[in-house]
């Protein structure tokens, strides 16, 4: 197992036939902010200072009021970047809405059109929420991650075996998806359908956000990850757990300075509203990463692909795979671009940036 994963994260270093020397881009620039996007300080290193150290260095200067005053603005800029799935509009505390949102507040308000959304482990902000009687399903590669059975599974073994399809295994996607991310350290990134959050976890460990959420459509997904947070005893002071539809995200427009989205986007129902709407949250300059299985790896597929898509959709009501140049295709489409990607067999890991 070993041997195939060096010789996948090898491959993965040197497979990018198109784009080999042209587009791909493993290592970009990085400069740390000396502070971060939402005016949170990040130490020399870039990596963002915990909540204590801010109480620290500011008791030490002698300035109560002010260390407050830091921890009151990192709160309110924590939720002030959520917005309401069906306005858009920023949501604010239901208890006083003279005062800045607390953290500690379970319900948040739309400020527009008072719907009310709550936190019991998560912020459940999908569109229907509350609703009584109206429900609906999903196609099945977003049921199926709804299950007990495959959230309990998936960092249990499930996702370990796509190791198989070229994908370098966690720790090396990690580190290949912070290289894609250094020129965003210190803002705000969401791990978009985080699953259990195997990702969004080492974000928060790593220190180099002022903010991660971990967002999924699975409510039993955010259970194991809230799970998994309480066992490695991760501080939850940077970390947000949001329940959304990828096609809808609760966000406030150009808000988000980063957006990374693993082995995900095959199950999107609509891969193209849903990266619309990444490029709606991001912020001129943010970046989005993604990985995922591709089509094109038998260029001959690719003819056969294009007609026989449209039937097996229908039938299985998900999106078959996606070749290089389709994701290029639509990250440009959706005002994304310098597009860079690495490929290893089935796997593919891009980047692309919103237009300045
Ligand atoms: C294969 S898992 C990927 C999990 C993790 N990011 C990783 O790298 O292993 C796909 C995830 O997409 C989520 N998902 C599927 N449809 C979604 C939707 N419409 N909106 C948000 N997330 C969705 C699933 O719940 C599942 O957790």
């Amino acid at each position: 197992m070993a041997a195939v994963r060096s010789a996948a994260i090898s491959a993965a270093a040197v497979v990018a036939p198109r784009g080999f020397g042209r587009r791909r881009r493993l290592v970009p620039c990085f400069a740390a902010p000396a502070r971060g996007a939402s005016g949170v300080t990040a130490s020399a290193s870039g990596k963002m200072l915990p909540r204590s150290a801010l109480h620290a260095s500011a008791s030490t200067t002698g300035a109560p009021d002010s260390d407050e005053a830091a921890a009151e603005s990192l709160v309110e800029a924590e939720l002030s970047k959520l917005a309401c799935p069906i306005c858009y509009y920023p949501l604010v505390s239901s208890i006083d809405h003279q005062s800045a949102p607390s953290k500690s507040d379970s319900t948040l308000e739309c400020s527009t059109c008072k719907k009310l959304f709550s936190k019991d482990d998560y912020w459940d902000l999908t569109v229907a929420v509350g609703s009584t009687e109206y429900s609906e399903t999903m196609p099945a590669a977003t049921e199926l991650f709804r299950t007990q059975l495959v959230s309990f599974l998936y960092e249990r073994g499930w996702r370990q075996n796509f190791i198989w399809g070229g994908f370098p295994g966690l720790e090396k996607e990690f580190e290949m998806a912070k290289d894609y991310l250094k020129p965003k350290s210190g803002g705000i990134i969401i791990d978009a359908s985080c699953g259990s959050g195997l990702f969004s976890r080492l974000f928060v460990k790593s220190e180099l956000y002022c903010l991660v959420v971990a967002l999924d459509f699975s409510e039993n997904m955010l259970k194991q990850c809230k799970e998994f947070i309480k066992q490695e005893n991760i501080s939850d002071e940077r970390l947000v757990l949001v329940r959304a539809d990828i096609s809808r995200l609760p966000f406030v427009s150009g808000s988000i300075d980063a957006l990374h989205a693993g082995a995900a986007i095959h199950c999107w129902p609509s891969p193209a509203c849903a990266v619309a709407e990444i490029s709606r949250v991001l912020r001129p300059g943010g970046v989005f990463v993604g990985s995922t299985f591709i089509a094109d790896v038998l260029p001959p597929v690719i003819p056969l692909l294009r007609i026989g898509r449209p039937y097996i959709d229908q039938i299985t009501g998900n999106n078959t795979f996606l070749s290089e140049l389709e994701l290029e295709d639509l990250c440009s489409a959706c005002g994304l671009v310098n597009f860079t990607f690495v490929r290893n067999g089935f796997y593919i890991m891009f980047s692309a940036t919103k237009a300045s």
